[in-house]
């Protein structure tokens, strides 16, 4: 398998535990094992008791049921849990794509959603969306890039790294053009419950389509990224399968720690996903305001969805640079569009709690700048 770099994560790589104020990152405020533990009374106890086996191939009945309990049209037998979204896309790609297929996927995006593809020696058609057009989605440009051979389409929202939201509409009619085809959809949902407006929150698209997978994972708006656990949905069970069979050469079977304490966490899915929104509601007002005091260097379209925004940089100065210096120099990490083929463009991430002194450690040094 012959793969590119992993631009994104090879930028966090080498930062995220340099800069003491992380101002790009897109999960929310992380919680504790015991702020786990103190949801149910015997939770502790349970944790005490476990036995590190080898756990269930596809997730415990217990982590199963309650995914399922996440969507509308979804029994434990349509979900395959995974080592987090990440091996979702690596073992989803695997087993359904390779040489003579051919995919589409809406960019930018987060970098695997091209890469993996790519590596799976499928053709990869990108559907681009652009800040000119306030990162509009152009279903006749998407229309145009299916062919015969087009077996999937990756599509994510809330979105990394704009923070907007698909329209309904566009959703259904992505739906429509695949069903036709027998497309499958693979939909990146990991951002799913932190639409700013509870009113923008899309159908998943494993209750709206018989051949979608919809990605999951406790790693954003559950504030869980370290448990590394995420899933995949489909009411197709013959997919399902068939990257179930991946799974047995990569993972074969999660961390019983952490599935229990993912099934505990989703049983109080709304206690925590709400915790995180509500971060997310206070602090973008205040990067907004950041963005506009700060109008001469960046623009943006103002996120409606998620923790991440993606401005455009003004100037003409080498953006990835000058994030690592804004790193070394002032212990601030922002992200730059580099690693999304968008080098005008950077991203701030506002789901933690600490965004206040970030952004005042910013401004500090930008007005200690030379104009
Ligand atoms: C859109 C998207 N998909 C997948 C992932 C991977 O998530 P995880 O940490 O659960 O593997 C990320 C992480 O940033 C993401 O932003």
């Amino acid at each position: 398998m012959q793969i590119e770099p992993f631009a994104i994560e090879r930028f966090y790589e080498r930062w995220e535990f340099r800069a003491e104020l992380m101002l790009s990152s897109s999960d929310c405020e992380a919680l504790t094992v015991a702020d786990l533990l103190g949801l149910e009374p015997d939770a502790a106890e349970r944790l005490h008791a476990l036995h590190l086996g080898y756990t269930e191939v596809p997730g415990s009945q217990e982590l199963r049921s309650a995914v399922a309990g996440r969507y509308e049209r979804a029994d434990p037998a349509d979900i395959l849990t995974v080592a987090a979204a990440e091996e979702g896309i690596f073992v989803a790609y695997h087993a359904l794509l390779g040489p003579g297929d051919h995919v589409v996927v809406e960019t930018p995006c987060y970098g695997s959603a091209i890469e993996v593809a790519r590596s799976t020696g499928a053709a990869v058609s990108l559907w681009q969306r652009r800040y000119e057009d306030d990162w509009a989605h152009d279903l006749d440009a998407l229309q145009r890039l299916l062919r015969p051979d087009t077996r999937l389409i990756y599509i994510n929202s809330p979105h990394n790294p704009t923070g907007t939201h698909m329209p309904t509409a566009t959703f259904e009619r992505i739906i429509d053009l695949a069903r036709e085809r027998s497309i499958v959809v693979f939909s990146d949902e990991v951002y799913r419950g932190l639409e700013h407006d509870p009113a923008d929150a899309l159908p998943a698209a494993c209750d709206a389509y018989e051949h979608a997978i919809s990605l999951g994972t406790v790693s954003k708006a559950y504030g869980l990224p370290g448990l590394r656990i995420g899933w995949l949905a489909s009411r197709d069970r013959a997919l399902l399968d068939r990257i179930r069979e991946l799974k047995l050469y990569t993972t074969i079977c999660s961390s019983a720690p952490s599935e229990l304490l993912v099934a505990l966490a989703l049983r109080h899915a709304e206690e925590l996903v709400e915790r995180s929104r509500q971060l997310v509601l206070q602090n973008l007002p205040l990067v907004h305001a950041f963005v506009e005091r700060r109008g001469q260097l960046l623009e943006w379209v103002r996120p409606s969805a998620g923790p991440i925004g993606f401005p455009r940089v003004a100037g003409q100065f080498d953006v990835e640079r000058w994030c690592e210096q804004t790193a070394e120099r002032a212990s601030v990490l922002l992200l730059p569009g580099a690693v999304y083929a968008q080098p005008r463009h950077l991203r701030l991430g506002f789901g933690r709690a600490n965004l206040p002194q970030a952004l005042e450690r910013l401004d500090g040094y930008l007005d200690a700048q030379p104009d």
